[in-house]
């Protein structure tokens, strides 16, 4: 792959000062976008199939959003929470709407989304005098980065180098019922759950699991809180993956696709659980900003006029399908396909994701991957149906060069 200068420069300041927490980046500097298409400064275009990790849901560049945002720019960006602000009540009324839970608080990112659920669990049962700490988890979930969604997180290579960590979060196995059952008692504060743990191989949940997770709270008074942050917003084919599980979570969480590329994050509760916040409990001084609220609200205009749930919906059972007869003719190559919607994951026969990862992007595709041996599609809910075809085909041979 060659490097043009502009990448050449970048890559060296890069290298001397940004602190790097991710690792060794392809050599691709991002310069613009256009629907499901990103730009380098190589003047290549690439299909991105990552979105941002599940947060373009509208691609780059959406007409509808880029006015929206560009039109509440030009009124007011911020104002502080010490005022009303009209995008910020409407889209609470919103999402309380889509999702039946009639309190929304908003922050800036997923992790504060979490910790405020976690917050707002445990005020819950200090305000009626009875103080619960107990968060039951699941091993290899993800909650974020923030040293409490940390010790949320299944994964102690993400909090372990940052003890001492806030105590009161115990783990489970993930689908195991039995365990699950041990776990949960009358301390028990909450259980928090993704329905499709994204940050560990895109694992979906067992329906009887998620839904004795909400048969074990409603029997102990444990809120059940489902971390939508990767899963919401349409991405599985409906509103809240959640919905699939046909269980009614106390709290939700969402970020990502929310602002459809602008950080906001939000957690939602019922009126009881909402109890647990009164004023002075909790606060963010950017979140719930006109400019971030006016984007979100654009983003879910498009979702209505372009009915992108649905398109999310069959153009994700269309890929998997893609993917699934892909699998059938290679089963040493690909040994397991699985998500939901446009969240899809490619166990590989080997652990080499990363050269496959590599191969695509000299095909011109940029595609995710989870450790060594997982590739992971969340692309944008515009996915067009047919870029599906080209994409089997170059996957195929890219499959078929590096894994022999
Ligand atoms: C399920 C889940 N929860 C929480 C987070 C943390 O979100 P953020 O990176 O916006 O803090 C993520 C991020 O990947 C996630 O997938």
């Amino acid at each position: 792959m060659t490097i043009d200068k502009t990448l050449q420069t970048i890559i060296e300041l890069d290298q001397k000062h940004y602190l790097n927490c991710f690792g060794t980046r392809p050599p691709l500097c991002i310069e613009r976008g256009e629907g499901v298409w990103l730009y380098g400064t190589d003047g290549r275009r690439y299909l991105d199939l990552i979105g941002g990790i599940a947060v373009n849901v509208l691609g780059h560049n959406h007409p509808r959003l880029v006015r929206a945002i560009a039109d509440q720019a030009a009124k007011v960006i911020h104002c502080s929470n010490y005022y009303y602000n009209s995008p910020q009540t409407l889209l609470a009324a919103r999402l309380a709407k889509l999702t039946g839970l009639d309190r929304v608080f908003f922050g800036n990112s997923g992790a504060e989304a979490n910790e405020a659920a976690i917050k707002l669990a445990r005020g819950y049962f200090y305000k009626q005098g009875r103080p619960r700490q107990q968060i039951v988890t699941a091993l290899q979930s993800f909650h974020g980065r923030t040293l409490a969604t940390a010790a949320a997180t299944g994964q102690p290579q993400y909090s372990q180098p940052f003890a001492p960590l806030p105590p009161g979060f115990s783990h489970v196995p993930f689908n195991d019922q039995k365990a699950l059952r041990e776990a949960v008692s009358d301390a028990t504060c909450a259980v928090m759950l993704e329905p499709i743990q994204g940050e560990s191989g895109v694992h979906p949940a067992d329906l009887e699991y998620i839904q004795l997770a909400r048969t074990l709270c409603d029997q102990t008074g444990a809120r059940l809180i489902i971390d939508e942050i990767q899963t919401g917003m349409g991405r599985t084919g409906r509103f809240l993956a959640g919905q699939l599980y046909q269980v009614k979570p106390d709290i939700v969480t969402l970020a990502k696709g929310l602002g459809g590329g602008v950080p906001i994050g939000a957690v939602l509760a019922d009126e009881t659980t909402s109890s647990g916040f009164v004023p002075g409990d909790h606060g963010s001084t950017f979140g719930g900003n006109p400019l971030a609220c006016a984007a979100a609200m654009a983003v879910l205009d498009v979702y209505e006029e372009e009915g992108l749930i649905e398109a999310a919906a069959q153009r994700g059972q269309q890929l998997k399908q893609a993917l699934y007869d892909l699998r059938k003719k290679h089963p040493h190559i690909i040994q397991a396909v699985r998500g939901a919607g446009l969240m899809l994951a490619c166990e590989l026969g080997e652990p080499q994701a990363a050269a496959v990862k590599s191969a695509m992007m000299a095909r011109g595709y940029l595609i995710g991957s989870v450790g060594t041996s997982v590739l992971r599609l969340l692309p944008p809910l515009i996915l067009p149906e047919e870029t599906i075809a080209p994409l089997i085909v170059d996957l195929e041979a890219v499959l078929k060069e590096v894994i022999s």
